[in-house]
């Protein structure tokens, strides 16, 4: 009797085993949701109170997983009608020149704001070793085809919000003091920035607002109540979600919409959607 109980708790515990494998691999990779958040900026005028500003980050369209849930998932964000798009860089995961055909066929979906629609390069779009500028270039062109305006340590305004994007960090065209040359502070401001180790740099200028980034994924895999333990950043506490730095600046990490290792566990690929204050 009691080796029957056994086998059974033993056979149970495969069981949980296995359904946890399969869900981490070929469920919750896909299982996308929408974050909604109140983003206040400082300076904003009227006319932009209660628009919607969509943050969709890392798609890695490449040969690890299959893209077309990237062209679905911009399918049901475009029921939303956002007025602002955008995109936090890792467009691709890069092996080869295939990257750049697959690219353009995700992009003819893209998702694109009624204001604007803007992006910043992360590491992956810089190639093998992040060190291929002309792997960068070409994907710039795609974008810039596709009708989205990428930012490379630079500014732009739409309807008086301004949208500073720095180039990737680990790319060679990190430039953080060009992208901060014209920072006005009574202008309604808002940063985006792939990875969020840039935030704990010298070179934001008193900056107070929001600055939207990417690149953890939130660590994939994440155990209840711990840090997700693969995190490619070196401050450990920025893996997702919205953390207050305590200097008027407020960092957004969004988990990505794509993923690098088809697994993901506790923590669900994501799109925001903020809602301008
Ligand atoms: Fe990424």
């Amino acid at each position: 009797m009691k080796r029957k109980v056994f086998i059974k708790s033993l056979l149970g515990f495969a069981g949980l085993g296995l359904f946890s494998g399969v869900y981490a691999w070929q469920f919750e990779p896909f299982w996308l949701q929408f974050v909604k958040k109140k983003m206040t900026i400082p300076n904003l005028p009227q006319s932009l109170k209660g628009k919607t500003l969509m943050q969709i980050s890392d798609i890695h369209v490449g040969n690890k997983f299959d893209w077309n849930y990237i062209i679905d998932s911009f399918q049901k964000a475009k029921l939303y009608n956002p007025d602002f798009v955008v995109y936090t860089g890792d467009f691709v995961t890069y092996e080869d020149e295939n990257q750049f055909t697959q690219l353009e066929t995700v992009l003819k979906s893209a998702v694109k704001g009624k204001i604007a629609t803007v992006a910043i390069l992360g590491n992956h779009d810089y190639g093998h070793g992040w060190s291929n500028s002309v792997v960068a270039n070409s994907i710039v062109e795609l974008l810039q085809k596709a009708g989205i305006q990428v930012l490379r340590n630079e500014e732009a305004e739409f309807d008086n919000l301004t949208i500073i994007g720095f180039d990737d960090f680990w790319g060679t065209n990190f430039n953080p003091e060009k992208a901060m040359k014209n920072y006005n502070s009574s202008k309604a401001n808002l940063v985006m920035c792939h990875n969020p180790d840039v935030c704990d740099l010298d070179i934001w200028k008193g900056y107070k607002g929001w600055i939207l980034s990417g690149h953890t994924h939130g660590g994939q895999v994440k155990p209840p109540f711990l840090n997700p333990p693969m995190l490619p950043v070196k401050n450990k506490k920025y893996s997702a979600g919205e953390i207050d730095l305590n200097d008027g600046r407020t960092l957004y990490i969004n988990r990505a919409l794509g993923h690098l290792w088809q697994v993901r566990f506790n923590v669900r690929p994501e799109i925001t959607i903020f809602e301008l204050a």
